[in-house]
């Protein structure tokens, strides 16, 4: 007989409709192998407590183990199975006839699903911490082969200092090691065993918490059972957590798809990650970059609906938290999905060296570095010396002159007009201060950009991604 949980307090079973309105068979595969799992070390413990019989107990085991080696599509799903807890309650009765019911004993879908969630996230996460490492791998790769590639950063998007895209690439690779030990942390909250509380307030069965914490490799069970049911702050963390990466993936896809424009013409995303178009011959698209700007939204979405959805409850189980789960996958998924299509997408790129040192040499992206010149020369304060610049190139812009033709009789002609006296700079030390590669070498501070210092970073972060 299979069981119908409806039929004992209710005398009718629920309209067709509002059963798979009410139904989470969709999601619940993803549970599928949590289930068997803490059925499996649920059943053990009652064995080895001797709170059900023994032989009773390896029959359900041996079914257990069947279901698995089975697999999913052996389950039946018909209008009586709410969830995947009562498909394999049923399967396993189907085998073993109804002792399979002492499955059950102490235990309730309540602090069965909360577990089967943690087990089933908790393999995601480290697939997914596992995922984010081959990415940084893929950016410390491309970095060393650019640490002495000149290139202009950017703030507000015009033109700021000359660094080397090996720098940027390490920006990269460095808000990725922190989206990677976010993760890590937030693991710590996922891995604690809820199993025991059953509906909301334990049992009288004398069940042993730590057997089953043991038997499923939690570090510890959560010590109050509605805290234990009702508990979802490792989906909102974790999906934080996707949101916060996705977010770092999207800015580099914007980047990959501005650069790779005509106007910039610093990237060119391999053909493998483009399209055309049907009607322009000419195009290069980057639809794989777009696509993932676009999916890297799913998450924050998904956070928002899953701490509105949360918010409002009272303790302990409601059964909104069921509409929880399935937001919590679409926000792994996708971000899953743009981390591995970003990390191959990248690393088909090929760099425009000539066109970033040209843009670098243009529009006095080193002009701080002459401020700073005539501060260390000159001893005037840097406001001065910003004020004075300032004029320099807003005079050169307006005469066109060459950033090459700035010279000691030019500077001093514009400190004139600003009452001070002529600066005298030696125009080796104006050309040396102007030019980007020079510039960038003495940028040689921790965490700057000289090729040294990020040589340095690259080895740092290397040598982290070892030890993981
Ligand atoms: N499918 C349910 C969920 O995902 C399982 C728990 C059902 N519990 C209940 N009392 N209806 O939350």
């Amino acid at each position: 007989v299979k069981l119908n949980i409806r039929k004992g307090r209710l005398g009718k079973s629920m309209t067709d409709d509002a059963a798979e309105f009410t139904s989470s068979l969709e999601f619940d595969k993803y549970l599928f192998e949590a289930d068997i799992k803490c059925n499996f070390a649920h059943t053990l413990m009652l064995k080895e407590e001797k709170i059900i019989d023994e032989k009773i107990a390896d029959k359900i085991l041996g079914a257990l183990i069947q279901l698995e080696e089975e697999g999913y599509e052996s389950l039946e799903f018909d209008h009586s199975v709410e969830d995947i807890h009562m498909a394999v309650e049923n399967y396993v009765t189907d085998l073993i006839g109804s002792d399979a019911g002492f499955m059950h004993t102490a235990k309730s879908r309540n602090d069965q699903v909360a577990t089967d969630i943690r087990l089933a996230l908790r393999k995601k996460v480290l697939e997914l911490e596992k995922a984010i490492l081959e990415f940084i791998k893929e950016l410390l790769d491309l970095a060393s082969e650019h640490t002495e590639t000149i290139f202009v950063g950017y703030t507000h998007l015009q033109h700021a200092q000359p660094l080397t895209f090996g720098h940027h690439l390490m920006a990269y690779a460095q808000s990725l090691k922190r989206d990677y030990q976010r993760l890590k942390d937030t693991y710590k909250r996922i891995n604690l065993n809820p199993l025991g509380s059953a509906a909301m307030a334990t049992t009288t069965f004398p069940i042993n918490r730590e057997l089953t914490t043991k038997l499923l490799g939690f570090d510890e069970y959560l010590e109050n059972s509605m805290d234990g049911v009702s508990a979802r702050d490792f989906i909102g963390e974790t999906v934080f957590d996707l949101s916060m990466l996705s977010s770092n993936l999207s800015k580099m896809a914007e980047e990959m798809i501005l650069w790779s424009s005509y106007e910039f013409r610093l990237v060119e995303i391999g053909d493998d990650f483009s399209s055309t178009s049907s009607i322009m011959p000419q195009k290069k698209n980057p639809d794989v970059a777009e696509i993932a700007r676009a999916k890297s939204t799913i998450a924050s979405g998904e956070l928002f609906t899953i701490l509105s959805i949360l918010k409002a409850i009272p303790f302990t189980y409601n059964r909104d938290l069921q509409e929880i789960t399935p937001h919590l996958w679409n926000a792994y998924e996708n971000t899953y999905d743009v981390l591995k299509i970003m990390t191959s997408m990248i690393s088909s790129i090929k760099f425009n060296k000539e066109r970033a040192l040209y843009l670098a040499n243009r529009n006095f992206a080193t002009a701080t570095d002459l401020a700073d010149l005539i501060v260390k020369e000159k001893s005037i304060p840097f406001r001065i010396a910003h004020k004075i610049v300032g004029r320099v190139v807003s005079e050169a812009i307006g005469g066109d002159v060459d950033i090459k033709d700035i010279d000691t009789e030019f500077i001093d002609k514009i400190a004139e007009e600003l009452d001070i006296d002529n600066l005298g700079l030696d125009d080796d030390l104006i050309q040396n201060a102007l030019d980007p590669v020079l510039n960038v070498k003495l940028r040689k501070v921790p965490g700057g950009p000289a090729p040294e210092m990020v040589k340095i970073a690259i080895k740092h972060l290397n040598d982290f991604i070892s030890d993981e």
